[in-house]
């Protein structure tokens, strides 16, 4: 049986994240520079959306580039601006094609401006998209995203337009850059590499995490129905006992 039969389509995540890692160690592994990674790298979002599309996901989010990889050398950083651009502007076609929103999450703001334009402009141009979210999370961090939401409530609750006593989970989470987005059922990360570097910190509480060691531009559709397949054969307990379930 092919791996996507094995997926249950009813018990799939519907909100998947990734944490692309892996593109530079894929190019040194060829002798290649690291930027040829990148570029690989951008083509396998096309397998994980075409692998989400299949299997019922209602939203896809990725990790592309985190606050702090502003700190690496600003070639590089350039080479992954440049691709965001032209990558947008080749894929722009297939996300309509296959009602795909575009939505981003993080420091718009610290974009290249043409970056920044391209963005908005197909985030505009696929508004009207149904089927599935992809969230692009450009110059984020988490620790960030969760300063600025206090900032935020903070002057609110100053302004007396939300009292201290209200504060719930519910204020923090419309108060969030993903504020529109469901809860994520599953983390994917690449790469051999087990930690979060500061993603989505608090949408994880209780997140099934899954790691792999396919580096980023080696991901193919069937790596993302392994996942699926090792997240169904998990019991979600959510603080209850399995009798309660
Ligand atoms: C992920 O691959 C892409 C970004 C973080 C932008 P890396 O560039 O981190 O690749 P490695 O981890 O050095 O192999
Ligand atoms: C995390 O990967 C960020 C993205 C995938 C965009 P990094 O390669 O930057 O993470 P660290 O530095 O290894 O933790
Ligand atoms: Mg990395």
């Amino acid at each position: 049986m092919s791996l996507l039969n094995q997926i249950h389509l009813e018990t799939a995540p519907k909100h998947v994240a990734i944490i692309m890692d892996g593109n530079g160690r894929w190019a040194k592994k060829q002798g290649l520079l690291r930027v040829f990674g990148h570029e690989k790298g951008a083509k396998a979002v096309r397998e994980a959306l075409e692998g989400a599309r299949k299997t019922g996901v209602t939203h896809l989010t990725l990790y592309a580039f985190s606050t702090e990889n502003w700190n690496r050398p600003k070639k590089e950083v350039d080479k992954l601006m440049n691709l965001l651009v032209s990558s947008l502007k080749k894929e722009f076609k297939t996300l309509n094609e296959n009602s795909i929103q575009l939505n981003t999450i993080g420091n718009l703001e610290d974009l290249p401006e043409k970056a920044r334009n391209t963005l908005l402009d197909v985030i505009e141009k696929t508004k009207n998209n149904k089927k599935l979210v992809l969230t692009l999370a450009l110059s984020y961090g988490s620790r960030d995203e969760i300063v600025k939401t206090v900032k935020i409530i903070a002057d609110k609750v100053k302004n007396n337009i939300i009292s201290v006593k209200n504060i719930d989970e519910s204020i923090i989470n419309e108060h969030l850059y993903t504020q529109n987005l469901p809860d994520v059922d599953l983390l994917i990360r690449t790469s051999g590499e087990q930690r979060l570097s500061n993603f989505l910190l608090w949408q994880i509480a209780y997140a099934e995490l899954y790691f792999t060691n396919v580096l980023w531009p080696d991901f193919k559709q069937e790596h993302l129905y392994e996942a699926f397949i090792n997240y169904q054969n998990r019991e979600r307990r959510f603080g209850k006992t399995s009798d309660q379930l």
